[in-house]
């Protein structure tokens, strides 16, 4: 059996975790929501059309705030579309995604559907195809209390209270090609900066994200950040960053590294911030928002075949990832990547949550499960709330085609407001067990009260509609504190969630 080391201290804090990073994204794209909330007639849907097995299993995973409308398909759309009577609403076809948005679902019953699931709104305007003037409009329809033009019309609408909607995106991935409306990072920086100082004189209370790249594979990277900061740093609050991985060659090792890339990207757009907050001499500081994250691979060539075959319906099963266990393996090194940087990223959303590259799936008129994605998201959203705990982990190392030295054991812990510990770790050793000495002394009397793991002898391992429990997590023995130390036996490819509670 191998060893690795867990050494943690209750004074060495990273930062309070906000648990807005918990959040997830739901885009008017594919049937996240035609046939993924939303499914009037459906024997489970509720008396506005809303799913109640989706809610629940929503409601089950823990999702403190949703982004929306997109995503690609926000650079398109005016949200004066999607308010108002329904039978007045036009059908207008997405450029995004090639298909028709019937606009039957809009703010007002996402606001529903998001308060029945627990979850705040991250709202995304339009600065591809629109500008400031949409930008401000909105904010006053959606947050303003009465007495003028658009307030007045959410009122009319059968709205009385404001949305009260805190966390706005201005914008989305708007240094990609595909993306409609794109921008120069100098261009972008100063709409987002315009559109930033008159959506806050409406309401300044509001947050607001600048698009970061689409990714840190964008030949843009870095040299977008800082130019677009430079424009519009004092006004915005946070920068976006996105990011999906895949495993098309199928290199397990070499997957399960990926998340080295993730941490370098947070590292690098942080250090951008703080380049120009240094070049300005500002006492602002610009945090994280990792506001779309995943594994995304899976679908992509039935894509092609589907808009091949079909373009312009309405909801076309689009994105339609089915995760296997390996997947849910990097999902959870993720989430530990993003704890283990919580002093920086305040936000972040699993991309997306029902049907499209989502830990939820439905079928039309029929059943909805929880992909092998979902398990390890709820254990972080349900367990890992407190604060970051700096994490010596000393393990071994192996080396893959994109990095040198990957630590087999990826771990990360957190200290609830009782003083609990909880660690998330992922063993990415494909063959052998590790023996974990976790180090709890400075903690005084701890005992373990949970060892959930999650394994299954095949990587490629899914769950279905027709077998939904085939990958799920277990509890196995209490973690056993002696003398401050608890001895931890970590299986081959495997997550695991340790917890441990004052008073041993
Ligand atoms: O989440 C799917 C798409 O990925 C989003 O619409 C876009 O922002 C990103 O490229």
């Amino acid at each position: 059996m191998k060893k690795a080391g867990i050494i943690l201290d209750k004074d060495f804090i990273i930062g309070e975790i906000d648990e807005r990073i918990y959040s997830s994204f739901i885009e008017h794209l594919g049937r996240a929501v035609y046939g993924g909330i939303y499914e009037p007639g459906h024997p489970e849907a509720d008396e506005n059309g809303f799913r109640k097995d989706v809610i629940k299993l929503v409601s089950e995973l823990g999702v403190p705030m949703v982004r929306y409308p997109g995503g690609n398909f926000v650079s398109g759309f005016n949200w004066e579309d999607s308010v108002g009577p329904k039978d007045k609403r036009p059908k207008r076809l997405d450029l995004a995604w090639f298909t028709t948005e019937t606009n039957e679902v809009g703010l007002h019953e996402f606001a529903d559907w998001a308060n029945k699931a627990n979850s705040d709104i991250m709202y995304a305007i339009n600065l591809g195809c629109r500008g400031p003037e949409d930008a401000r409009n909105i904010v006053e329809y959606a947050n303003h209390p009465s007495g003028s033009l658009y307030s007045d019309m959410r009122i009319a609408n059968g709205r009385k209270d404001p949305f009260g909607i805190k966390l706005w995106c201005l914008g989305n991935e708007m240094d990609g090609p595909w993306q409609m409306g794109q921008k120069t990072a100098l261009e972008y920086g100063r709409v987002a900066n315009e559109a930033a100082k008159i959506m806050k004189w409406v309401d300044p209370t509001i947050e607001l994200v600048a698009c970061g790249s689409s990714s840190s594979e964008m030949p843009t990277f870095g040299s977008w950040e800082y130019t677009m900061l430079n424009e519009c740093y004092e006004n915005v609050d946070y920068v976006s960053l996105h990011r999906y991985y895949e495993n098309p060659t199928g290199d397990t090792p070499g997957f399960l590294a990926r998340t080295m890339d993730m941490d370098d990207f947070i590292k690098s757009v942080a250090s951008i911030c703080d380049a120009v907050k240094g070049k300005k001499h500002s006492k602002h500081v610009v945090n994280l928002s990792f506001d779309e994250w995943n594994v995304w691979y899976h679908s992509k060539e039935q894509d092609q075949e589907i808009w091949k075959q079909d373009r312009w319906n309405r909801a076309l099963p689009l994105l339609e990832d089915v995760y296997n266990f390996e997947d849910a393996l990097l999902v959870g090194s993720m989430l530990i990547t993003l704890i283990r940087n919580a002093d920086r990223v305040k936000i972040a959303c699993l991309a997306q949550l029902v049907n499209v590259i989502a830990p939820i799936m439905t079928r039309n008129n029929g059943g909805a499960w929880a992909q092998t994605i979902y398990y390890p998201f709820m254990h972080a959203s349900r367990y890992g709330r407190g604060s970051a705990l700096k994490t010596l982990v000393n393990s071994p190392v192996y080396s893959c085609k994109d990095y040198d030295e990957v630590p087999y054991i990826d771990a990360v812990a957190t200290l609830d407001q009782d003083g609990g510990v909880t660690i998330f770790m992922v063993n990415r050793d494909m063959s052998e067990d590790f023996e974990v000495e976790v180090d709890l002394r400075s903690f005084g009397d701890l005992k373990g009260i949970s060892h959930i793991i999650m394994h299954n002898d095949d990587v490629k391992a899914v769950n279905t509609g027709e077998a939904p429990f085939n990958v799920v997590p277990y509890e196995a023995d209490r973690p056993v504190v002696s003398e401050g130390k608890a001895l931890i036996k970590a299986g081959p490819l495997s997550w695991n969630v340790l917890r441990f509670s004052t008073g041993g």
